[in-house]
């Protein structure tokens, strides 16, 4: 059935925390700076049908949620709860092609980040594996 819930091999994968020296470095002005970078380059991809209209309230919320991540207050907690990712993204019906699509979003975004928003480069490396990691999560459909 084309309807059935798709849940990846191996369950939640085992990434390693990121070092919270990638906060440190960056401050929050600039992980909100690069999230709303990494909106705009989704709000220009074969994915965009998929989030709101309004990019930048959808910005906000993942922005929180990665100030969180990479070792700042646990913003996104604090003002909407728990994170439990895969089951909130269960409404979008996310295929390996809308995955791949997502993460080529970030990467671009990456490229910049170093210059742009001080993301520190030697911690670049964890940050993919960890978005390659737990994107793989985030598919719920084959
Ligand atoms: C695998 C590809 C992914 C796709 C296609 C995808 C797509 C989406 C969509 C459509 C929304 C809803 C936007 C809205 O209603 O405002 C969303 C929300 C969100 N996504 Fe993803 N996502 C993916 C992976 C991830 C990953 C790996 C993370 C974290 C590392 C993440 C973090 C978030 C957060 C924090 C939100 C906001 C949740 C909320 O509504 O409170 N997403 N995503």
């Amino acid at each position: 059935m084309t309807n059935e819930i798709y849940v990846p091999a191996g369950g939640p994968p085992r990434v390693p925390p990121l070092s919270p020296e990638i906060y440190g470095r960056m401050g929050e002005a600039n992980i909100f700076l690069m999230i709303a970078d990494f909106y705009n380059e989704l709000e220009q991809s074969a994915i965009r049908d998929m989030f709101p209209d309004d990019m930048a309230a959808s910005a906000e919320k993942s922005a929180a949620f990665f100030v969180g991540l990479l070792g700042g207050p646990p913003l996104y907690h604090t003002r909407y709860g728990n994170p439990m990712m895969r089951a909130r993204h269960m409404p979008f019906p996310i295929d390996e092609a809308a995955r791949q699509e997502w993460l080529a979003c970030f990467n671009r975004t990456l490229e910049r980040a170093v210059a742009h928003y001080d993301f520190p480069t030697e911690h670049l490396p964890a940050f993919r594996a960890f978005l390659e990691g737990f994107s793989g999560w985030m598919v719920n459909k084959k």
